[in-house]
């Protein structure tokens, strides 16, 4: 067969297993318990309200919008800041189709091929998924109980050689570990990221989901106004993501790069899902929305902390977070391998996501990451008995 003429950049594209998930999930004919996608359970999306907001007629919602996004959403986001303390500014805020195409115009923006950008381990897989297309060399830093080690930066970088360009961190409820960047952490970040005059990518899709505990200030509240922090926020995990909306708020200088790079990217973002998300802000239905939620969240993620002790007992430790949808769970046996696991896990009934999904230095096999936010808690039980089951399996394979 003839080769295709490929770009050397498809060589870098490594697609994403948290995305891959969902059309294996779909495939199964069995019963499972879904702890692997990172999303809300129908029940806890406004269905209704959404349904109804997006049957409006609006004249032009059918058309091509602008492409920073439609002047309504951009209100009722700065309006939604504000509320939470923050005051942003119009032309600080683009809208983007979902939190990814956020952290695509990031690393388009500031990465060149063979930059040096830093990221968490265990991250988003996505998040290096992205900066990888883009030809990032990934430094991967540890994370502990209070986020990004941010103190063991400068030996890491002195290491590497360089500065990084970029930095990216996920502050709250971390995306795979749950645990939240501290204060102290933070300031530090804001100190080291102006030295090395590297952008921080600051991926914050979680900050809203606090179920326990007192918010900590995002970082463009600890410095209103600093060009070199570039936010990157979903309506997904708060609302519902197949709307597929979001934003960023950058600096202002950076909005006429955004737009081109939108512009020969998607146009616009999906304007009757934008128009949707207004009207649903605009009507004052988040705040309801959350407070109805994350009594729930709660109560799943406390449930999925008593099943792991119930049923594994020492064999696991696992992250206990205030918020968001995840828990990141170690085998106390570093000879289990997540990924091995993962197959008779799924034949048993149950579908999580490997550690090792998580890094680009293939770290974390003896690790895995739960998502809370999709099952009641007699389903989590269930799912986490199977676990077990698959578990012991193994063991006995072995
Ligand atoms: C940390 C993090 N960033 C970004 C995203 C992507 O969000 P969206 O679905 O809006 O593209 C996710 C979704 O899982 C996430 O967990």
């Amino acid at each position: 067969m003839r080769r295709l003429p490929l770009a050397d950049r498809s060589a870098g594209l490594v697609g994403s297993m948290i995305d891959s998930s969902t059309s294996l999930l779909a495939r199964q004919t069995h019963d499972i318990v879904r702890f692997a996608m990172g999303a809300p359970s129908d029940d806890l999306m406004p269905v209704e309200l959404l349904d109804r907001f997006a049957a409006h007629a609006v004249p032009g919602k059918y058309s091509y919008g602008a492409s920073e996004g439609e002047p309504d959403l951009v209100g009722e986001i700065l309006k939604l800041q504000t509320e939470h303390g923050y005051s942003s500014g119009p032309g600080r805020i683009t809208i983007t189709t979902g939190g990814m195409q956020g952290l695509d115009l990031a690393f388009k923006l500031f990465v060149d091929p063979g930059d040096l950008v830093v990221v968490e381990g265990p991250t988003y897989t996505n998040g290096n998924a992205t900066a990888l297309s883009y030809g990032a060399d990934l430094l991967e830093a540890p994370v502990d109980g209070d986020g990004l080690v941010v103190e063991a930066l400068p030996e890491l970088v002195a290491r590497a050689g360089r500065p990084p360009k970029a930095i990216y961190t996920i502050p709250n409820f971390q995306n795979p570990s749950g645990v939240t960047l501290s204060l102290a952490r933070r300031e530090l970040l804001l100190e080291l990221a102006a030295q090395w005059g590297a952008v921080i990518i600051d991926d914050d899709p979680y900050g809203l989901l606090r179920f326990d505990g007192s918010p900590i200030p995002a970082l463009n509240e600890l410095d209103p106004g600093n060009p070199l922090i570039f936010s990157v926020r979903t309506f997904s995990k708060i609302l519902a993501p197949g709307l597929r909306v979001g934003w960023v708020d950058a600096d202002a200088s950076l909005q006429p790069f955004l737009i081109n790079a939108k512009q020969a990217m998607d146009t616009c973002t999906s304007v009757p899902a934008q128009r949707t998300v207004a009207e649903f802000l605009a009507g004052g239905h988040l705040q309801p929305h959350l407070d109805r939620v994350l009594g729930l969240y709660r109560q799943r993620k406390e449930a999925m902390g008593a099943a792991l002790v119930r049923h594994f007992g020492d064999a696991v430790r696992a992250t206990d977070p205030d918020g968001g949808f995840f828990l990141w769970a170690t085998f106390a046996d570093a000879a289990v391998d997540t990924s091995s696991l993962f197959e008779s896990a799924l034949a048993e009934g149950v579908a999580y996501i490997p550690g090792p999904a998580f890094s680009t230095n293939d770290h974390f096999h003896d690790a895995l990451r739960l998502c809370f936010a999709t099952s009641t808690p007699g389903r989590i039980d269930e799912g986490v008995a199977r676990l077990k089951t698959a578990v012991d399996r193994i063991g006995a394979d072995r």
